[in-house]
């Protein structure tokens, strides 16, 4: 009997196709709806291996009910979804997908940056709407991210790229993070700081920090409260890591600029979500590594390290506990 797949989102057929030549694999058939909890409970039961989305709890429920489980393979870098010690305990691999999304997700990071300093988004939707009357020198101005200083909370991989970008914008690089980064402060000259002086002397926060029970709520009202008025706040991380009523009091009392939100704290955002309401907000629907690129590669590494393990080897990205 082939080892059975359950992969939890409708994937490309041709992404697939090689990993059907080996194994049992099944699929959740719809692309933008989660599968239910409970056929995902009842696939887990099956499974030999789980292809998750960030969307599934990979509970202890879940990984209980996977008698033959041996690996839950993680189309993310993050993986607050999994619970890491229950699978440990369980002997089940946990492999998630760095590095190959570093470029992408910086770019949309990057990106929030320029869109929410030069209201980029108001903008559009101002020509759209026919608001455009005449050209007139204070129309829709924002603000310069050249030669600015910007402060990177949580310097990984992704931290590090964003970084380089921001040399190409002649930017003041800061950094915040639980260990040194030695080659970012070489290669780059990013400065580390503490936390707050980061929050105090940069134009522009981002949040690129994995969600811990250390970082759920990191950026709150005390925190926004030292940023300077003019600053402008992104996140590409994960929602939880920051309180979005704090935020939201932030933005419509002036203490801070603008925001670029990628991620929200529950996904997805409500229409009606009081955030949305903002002009100084830029939101996206968790894009950052949706390029086709970026995603079809992060299938391919979920789909090494299933066949790695099955195969009885070591994946190529585990999770370390
Ligand atoms: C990740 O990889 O963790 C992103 O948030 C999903 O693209």
């Amino acid at each position: 009997m082939k080892p059975y797949i359950f992969i939890s989102r409708k994937l490309p057929d041709d992404a697939v196709a090689i990993l059907k030549e080996k194994y049992d694999v099944h699929m959740w058939d719809q692309e933008d709806v989660p599968v239910p909890y409970e056929i995902f409970l009842e696939e887990a039961k099956k499974a030999d291996a789980l292809l998750t989305m960030l969307s599934e709890p990979v509970n202890e429920e879940v990984l209980n009910a996977g008698e033959r489980l041996k690996i839950v393979a993680n189309m993310a870098v993050g993986y607050d979804n999994v619970d890491v010690e229950a699978a440990s305990r369980l002997g089940v691999t946990v492999t998630n997908t760095p590095d190959v999304l570093n470029d992408s997700t910086a770019d949309l990071t990057f990106a929030l940056v320029l869109a929410a300093a030069r209201r980029m988004v108001e903008a559009a939707e101002f020509v759209k709407e026919g608001n455009w009357k005449s050209w007139s020198p204070l129309l829709l101005a924002g603000q310069d991210v050249h030669h600015k200083t910007i402060g990177i909370v949580g310097m990984g991989n992704i931290g590090k790229t964003v970084a380089k970008r921001a040399t190409g914008f002649e930017m003041e690089i800061l950094y915040h993070n639980r260990s040194r980064k030695q080659d970012a402060e070489q290669e780059l000259g990013a400065q580390y700081v503490s936390f707050d002086e980061l929050l105090e002397r940069s134009d522009f926060v981002v949040c690129l920090t994995p969600l811990t029970d250390d970082t759920r709520n990191l950026f709150n009202r005390n925190a926004f409260k030292k940023m300077k008025k003019q600053a402008v706040f992104v996140n590409s991380s994960r929602g939880p890591v920051v309180n979005e009523q704090d935020l939201y009091n932030a933005l419509q009392e002036g203490e801070i600029a603008a925001a670029g939100l990628d991620v929200f704290a529950e996904e997805p955002i409500g229409s009606g979500h009081p955030l949305l309401e903002l002009k100084n907000v830029v939101a996206m629907p968790h894009i950052g590594s949706a390029s086709r690129e970026t995603r079809f590669a992060m299938m391919k590494l979920c789909m090494d390290n299933i066949d790695l393990v099955l195969s009885g080897n070591p994946p190529k990205t585990p999770v370390k506990k």
